[in-house]
């Protein structure tokens, strides 16, 4: 496994392998890898085969934390990550450096970003305004140096994916996105680097996320209902955890992500929910 920190070095191996007609798949991750993480990467191995190669990029991204995010605090663990991508037979990864992937020299500081406008806005976006400028402009990046043929993401960031898709038809980027499932413990907590924050009791009571969205899809089985009074049910729900704080439940056609007025089977749910400052999120298709 190599190990490429320059962003010079990884686009003159992507370009190697391009001349070479070899199959590149990717997954971009924010490092303290989880089972989560390895699921895409598996993912990514089984869709270029055994003589492709599969690329891990760790880099925590500045631009798609806010002002009062947790950046400095976002768990990290080099040395775990790589024994982790080793074991799993990840071929490269690319961990570059702040200063190259957001230059600034006697030119001038970084000043280009890519803009998603539409499914950028709601959810995720109105918690957090400047979240996906980061996002895609470091994918938007990320896939210039490493030139993959297919990306991997997972569908916990069910908004994220979206926008990324979009991103990828409009500006003619020729990389497949791939959703894969989201994968959970045994509990139904959803896998996440920020799963590491919760305090015991925290941990206990997050399982009131996958549980909402059972409890929704119970709701909707034999008829749709009005999104609404679904929601009241599910803020009752989730108050009944003296721990958590909800910071929004939405309900929405998953393909527009524009909010349903009535929610049925194929409804997609997604929620973002608050203990102490750790803020977790999930989603599923009713
Ligand atoms: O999902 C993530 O971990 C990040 O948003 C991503 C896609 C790696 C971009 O920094």
């Amino acid at each position: 496994m190599r190990i490429v920190t320059s962003v010079a070095a990884m686009q003159r191996l992507a370009k190697r392998w391009q001349h070479q007609q070899v199959r590149v798949g990717f997954v971009p991750t924010m490092g303290y890898l989880h089972a989560g993480h390895l699921s895409l990467v598996r993912e990514a191995r089984r869709i270029v085969g055994p003589r492709g190669q599969v690329v891990v990029s760790i880099y925590v991204n500045p631009t798609q934390f806010g002002p009062k995010e947790d950046l400095s605090r976002y768990p990290r663990d080099f040395a775990r990550d790589q024994k982790l991508c080793r074991a799993e037979g990840v071929d490269v990864i690319f961990a570059p450096k702040d200063d190259e992937m957001y230059p600034s020299d006697h030119d001038g500081a970084f000043s280009t970003y890519v803009v998603e406008q539409t499914l950028s806005q709601g959810m995720e976006g109105a918690s957090r305004p400047t979240h996906f400028r980061g996002v895609t402009t470091v994918v938007a990046k990320l896939f210039n140096l490493v030139l993959p043929e297919v990306a991997v993401f997972g569908a916990k960031d069910v908004q994220q994916a979206a926008v990324i898709q979009r991103m990828v038809r409009d500006l003619n980027i020729p990389v497949k996105v791939v959703v894969a499932a989201t994968h959970r413990e045994p509990d139904g907590l959803a896998m996440s680097s920020r799963n590491k924050y919760l305090s015991p009791t925290e941990r206990e009571q997050a399982t009131v996320l996958s549980q909402a969205l059972q409890l929704a899809k119970k709701s909707v089985k034999t008829k749709a209902v009005s999104s609404a009074r679904l929601k009241t049910q599910l803020e009752q729900f989730i108050a009944s955890r003296p721990a958590a704080r909800l910071d929004y439940i939405e309900l929405f056609d998953p393909h527009t992500l524009q909010p349903a007025a009535k929610a049925a089977s194929g409804t997609h749910l997604a929620l973002a929910v608050f203990f102490g400052k750790t803020r977790l999120i999930d989603n599923a298709a009713l």
